[in-house]
């Protein structure tokens, strides 16, 4: 599997079906989706990368997705960076990009019928951003039936980063709840030397908006040593510190299972730690709002 720095860019999802079919012929045997809403950046370079290593044909999708965003001024400034999404895909070896217009996902406007993420799209990211995850799960459902490989004709992955935690928790429930016939690979966070986890809304923030978010990876990092040395996490603790920093308003810090996202027990927590789970935090730090996760090993 060569890198290669060409990319073809297909718009219709009869085009992508067409040219998958026929790369595929040529001697695939496993076909990867990576589904993005473009400004990519360094954690998506790593999606694409990990996608290219562990298949022959790697598909990567740039839609941005009206149905997961609330209001429509969040949806006007996500930003677009088309030319430079492309050059990025095309140095980690993707072969195909399908950028599909609005019509060609949603013809004749938003569908009636969707995907519903149920409770566990209501907790955590889905209490203060309502339909977030149906819409988001919506879209992903079509874009795992637009990057299908023809009948039989290679394995199929699907890879989602793990910062959005409760995202690709999603994901793995619609996936596994409804057949899809795919295997969905989560790709570890991304961070800045000093922490920060990247995101596309990171270009938001002010100089001093930034440095104050570090202390959401920080308080992360501090639960992951405890969680590392067998200690009490003493979650209040960690809390103070966010708490402490006055530009950022902390919305939730948690330590959660990791496929159910529901929180640990009080004797789980209470003490020192031996199980695995998943630390959750989120926060508005100036016009952003921040997530980041940490996994905790047993
Ligand atoms: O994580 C994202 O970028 C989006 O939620 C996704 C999975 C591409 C669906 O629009």
């Amino acid at each position: 599997m060569g890198i290669s720095r060409n990319i073809k860019v297909l718009t219709t999802a009869a085009e992508l079906r067409a040219e998958s079919a026929r790369l595929l012929a040529l001697g695939g045997a496993s076909q990867a989706l990576v589904p993005t809403m473009g400004a990519l950046h360094e954690g998506h370079a790593a999606l694409a990368r990990t996608a290219v290593e562990e298949n022959d044909l790697v598909v990567a999708t740039i839609f941005v997705n009206p149905l997961q965003f609330g209001e429509a001024a969040d949806l006007d400034r996500y930003p677009r960076t088309l030319d430079a999404d492309l050059a990025l895909l095309a140095e980690q070896g993707v072969q195909l990009a399908f950028v599909p217009e609005l019509e060609e996902i949603y013809p004749g406007g938003e569908p009636l019928v969707r995907v519903t993420s149920g409770p566990l799209g209501d907790a955590w990211e889905g209490a203060s951003r309502p339909g977030h995850f149906d819409g988001a799960l919506t879209v992903v459902a079509k874009l795992l039936h637009y990057g299908l490989p023809g009948q039989g004709q290679a394995a199929y992955r699907a890879y989602f980063g793990q910062k959005d935690a409760q995202q690709l928790a999603l994901v793995r429930r619609m996936v596994a709840d409804l057949n899809f016939p795919v295997e969905i690979v989560g790709v570890p966070t991304v961070r800045s030397a000093d922490g920060l986890a990247l995101s596309s809304r990171n270009r938001f923030l002010s100089g001093e908006e930034r440095t104050a978010a570090l202390v959401l990876s920080r308080a992360l990092r501090l639960l992951e040593s405890r969680a590392d040395a067998h200690e009490l996490l003493d979650l209040e603790s960690a809390r103070a510190m966010v708490e402490s920093e006055p530009l950022v308003e902390l919305d939730y810090f948690d330590v959660v299972d990791p496929l159910t996202l529901k929180p640990l027990a009080g004797n789980q927590r209470d003490a020192p730690f031996r199980g695995g789970g998943l630390a959750l935090i989120a926060g508005r730090v100036g016009p952003v709002r921040l997530i980041d996760n940490v996994p905790l090993s047993s």
